[in-house]
């Protein structure tokens, strides 16, 4: 079994290649710095990081913590050349460490100025790891930022993308700006050759991009060779353009029996599809926008609704107001329709009493009338038969009508013309 030396210059130094323990192992084994993986992460980094394991490689991992995953990256990397971690928090930057290889930067991952320090040393990373916040936004920041500078045939990997499900990380299941929504979408950016319709591989991103104030290096993009999904983890490769292209068609054997169309396409590129409109289709921020637009409505319609409760509150009112009118209009129709009839009554009488003076006093200048009204029993028979007969006073009829004078010792005439009539006495029962 060949084994090679790794060079004696850090801890891991002294281990041939074969001799090499697994991650998992390191990791069991681990006595320093507190680290904490998920299970599966071991086989998937074994697999992934295997050809980088004796290289020189310069290592970023967002997200520092206690320390234990540096230490143990500068364990399974016996030849790297650095190991940076980056942190927000600044107890981090109190940590100390062995191996000289890990330095730690403390700061937002997601500005400039801590760009600026982590790349400050070494320019350009093999292995980015994004361990930090695992909100959407942190991981979507951090890939605009940091992808760029991964190196040509470097990985970046993105841990715990559970967290893209969960709410307080800015997640939710088939969300549109998820972290998980956006290394979805990294995939189309891989086939971008195929969209047929010319446009960058930025745009498909730029919701997500206006979302989160950022912009996509669209040479960046051009550069992810392979986007690979596990559970909670998401790993994007990087190489160099030309390694990302569909090539030419490679047809091999003679044989044809069922169609020979193949042996014309050796050698040719992929032709592009005829009749494909050019149209970009973002399903998911379609459907937030008509998400927004049918919040908008039913704010608009809780308006309406509220409007429409005042005006029929307002209409009731008036309703009632009406009624209490009408009531009031009824009550003084009544009353008037009383006084016409009253009014009418004075009038009937009014007349009965000057037919009354003109039969007692016959043609009498008026003076002479209101004169003769006043003296006691001055009325002939003849004429008080004649006002009987008229049916304008009689006696008796004027006594049934008024019983309280029947023994008052009155002469009913006299006391209809004196008070009877201004008192409103009846002058019959009819009456
Ligand atoms: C899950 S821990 C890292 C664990 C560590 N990689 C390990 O395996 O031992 C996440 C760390 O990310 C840090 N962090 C959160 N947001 C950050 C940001 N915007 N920039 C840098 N670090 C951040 C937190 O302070 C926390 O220490």
């Amino acid at each position: 079994m060949k084994t090679t030396e790794i060079p004696a210059s850090h801890p891991g130094a002294t281990e041939t290649f074969d001799e090499q323990k697994s991650l998992e192992q390191l990791f069991s084994e681990h006595k320093g710095r507190v680290s904490d993986k998920w299970a599966s992460y071991f086989e998937f980094y074994e697999e992934s990081l295997a050809r980088f394991r004796n290289r020189h490689v310069r290592i970023l991992e967002i997200g520092v913590q206690n320390g234990g995953s540096l230490e143990l990256w500068a364990q399974y990397f016996p030849n790297a050349k650095c190991i940076v971690g980056c942190d927000v928090d600044p107890k981090c930057g109190q940590l100390t460490f062995a191996d000289d290889r890990i330095s730690v930067v403390v700061g937002d991952a997601a500005t400039s100025d801590t760009e600026t320090k982590i790349l400050s040393g070494y320019g350009e990373f093999d292995i980015i790891i994004d361990d930090g916040s695992h909100k959407s936004s942190d991981v979507i920041r951090a890939f605009a930022r940091y992808f760029p500078h991964l190196s040509e045939g470097g990985i970046y990997i993105a841990e715990d993308l559970h967290c893209s499900y969960w709410r307080g990380y800015e997640g939710e299941l088939a969300g549109p700006y998820t972290s998980m929504a956006f290394f979805k979408r990294l995939c189309d950016v891989v086939n971008h050759e195929h969209w047929e319709i010319g446009d960058k591989r930025s745009d498909i991103l730029r919701g997500i991009a206006d979302r989160y104030a950022i912009s996509f290096d669209e040479d960046a993009l051009s550069y992810i060779h392979s986007i690979k999904f596990l559970n909670s983890i998401c790993l994007i490769e990087k190489k160099a353009q030309e390694n990302n292209v569909l090539g030419v068609r490679r047809v091999a054997g003679r044989i044809a029996d069922v169609d020979r169309d193949p042996l014309a396409l050796d050698g040719t590129v992929r032709e592009g599809a005829s009749g494909v409109e050019s149209k970009v289709c973002l399903p998911e921020e379609n459907a937030e926008r008509l998400a927004q637009i049918l919040e908008e409505k039913e704010a608009l319609l809780a308006e309406l609704a509220n409007e429409r409760d005042a005006l029929l509150a307002e209409k009731q009112l008036q309703a009632e107001r009406l009624e209490e009118r009408s009531s009031e209009l009824a009550a003084l129709t009544k009353m008037l329709w009383e006084k016409e009839l009253s009014i009418t009554k004075m009038v009937r009488k009014n007349a009965r009493l000057l037919k009354i003076a003109l039969v007692l006093l016959g043609p009498l200048s008026a003076r002479g009338r209101l004169r003769a009204l006043l003296p006691v029993g001055i009325y002939s028979t003849r004429r008080m038969r004649k006002l009987r007969r008229k049916k304008l006073f009689d006696s008796r009829a004027y006594f049934v009508a008024n019983p309280d004078l029947t023994n008052a010792g009155v002469d009913p005439l006299q006391h209809y013309l004196q008070s009877g009539f201004e008192e409103g006495r009846k002058v019959g029962l009819d009456d």
